[in-house]
């Protein structure tokens, strides 16, 4: 189907991408028709090993084989110096592509019997909630893509990393499945994250994104035991709901504490909410180090009022 031009949802280690050969720019083109995505946000580029960068990017930095070494495959975009023979839409005109080499195992399978990169945004609405399951694909895209590969609930939960590598100094474009903590242990000094991605200065430099149809808020502490706006109102809590509380409804994103545990299970639990009709969600923070950067960036742009 890929090298027909077709579109294949697949299940990666973060979310279900929406694929099409990196190098077909018809194929390339309906993803973003299929998404009803705006052709300025570039697609990440997915490719079956390090040795395979080379056909996209201009990936000679000294700093990618350590990284590679320890995070691929894994949760992690590399952004770097476009080849011209990528297609422009690819990158949205971007004169740099990110790329990643995934670990879900039918992800490698499916980039390894394709034989060609490819171009794959998660596999949801332009946005919309992230995909964690093939059932949530085939609910928002439907008919608009040609296959999904049903690979079970993603592991990480949550997309990767997006590191750029332009500069001399590597910036965090979107904090994601692998750590700030980690990637400073394997670099070796301090990594610095985009500010507007991580903590924007106003919601209005929020993208509005992951969103639910549902008003959603995000909590500045743990959740008080009655809601504080009248209505229905469902509590997407970090560990534990408060004793007798009085929410229509409650999911727990990790009764272990663990923020690995409340990323795998953060896309699928606002599905949930947001499919009871209630009149608001709220959203507890979780503790800002590790993963949890990555879900409050979620959590932020979902609340974000569009
Ligand atoms: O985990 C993931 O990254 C998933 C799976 C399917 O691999 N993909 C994903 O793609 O999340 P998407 O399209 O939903 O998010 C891609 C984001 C862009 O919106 C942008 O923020 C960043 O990655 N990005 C991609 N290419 C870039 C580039 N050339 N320069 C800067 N940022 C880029
Ligand atoms: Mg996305």
């Amino acid at each position: 189907m890929l090298k027909q031009g077709g579109l294949v949802a697949f299940p990666t280690e973060t979310v279900y991408g929406l694929g099409a050969n990196a190098f077909d720019t018809g194929a390339v083109a309906r993803i973003f028709a299929a998404k009803d995505r705006p052709s300025f946000d570039p697609l990440i580029v997915h490719v079956p090993s390090l040795a395979d960068v080379g056909r996209v990017a201009f990936a000679d930095d000294p700093r990618l084989p350590g990284l590679a070494a320890r995070f691929w495959p894994g949760p992690l975009t590399l952004v770097f110096l476009k080849r011209p023979e990528l297609p422009d839409l690819v990158t949205a005109g971007l004169p740099a592509v990110g790329v990643r080499v995934p670990g879900h195992a039918m992800a490698r399978a499916l980039l390894t019997a394709a034989g060609v990169p490819i171009a794959a945004p998660s596999a949801n609405p332009f946005g919309a909630v992230s995909p964690t399951t093939a059932a949530h694909v085939l609910e928002g895209l439907g008919d608009r893509v040609d296959v999904i590969l049903d690979g079970g609930p993603c592991t990480v939960g949550v997309e990767s990393t997006v590191l750029s590598l332009l500069g001399e100094r590597p910036l965090v474009l979107r904090p994601g499945g692998v750590t700030r903590e980690d990637l400073e242990a394997t670099l070796g000094h301090k990594v610095e994250v985009r500010a507007s991605s991580s903590r924007p200065v106003s919601p209005g430099q929020l993208e509005r994104h992951y969103a639910t149809r549902t008003p959603l808020d995000l909590l500045d502490g743990p959740a008080p035991a009655r809601p504080s706006a009248p209505g229905r109102i469902g509590l997407l809590a970090f560990a534990a709901p408060p004793d007798g509380h009085g929410y229509a409804a409650v999911e727990v994103l990790a009764e272990d504490g663990r923020l690995a545990t409340a990323a795998a299970r953060l896309f699928a639990a606002l599905r949930r909410l947001d499919a009871l009709g209630l009149d608001r969600l709220v959203a507890e923070p979780v503790p800002e180090d590790g993963l949890g950067r990555a879900i409050l960036d979620r959590l932020r742009r979902a609340a974000a009022r569009g």
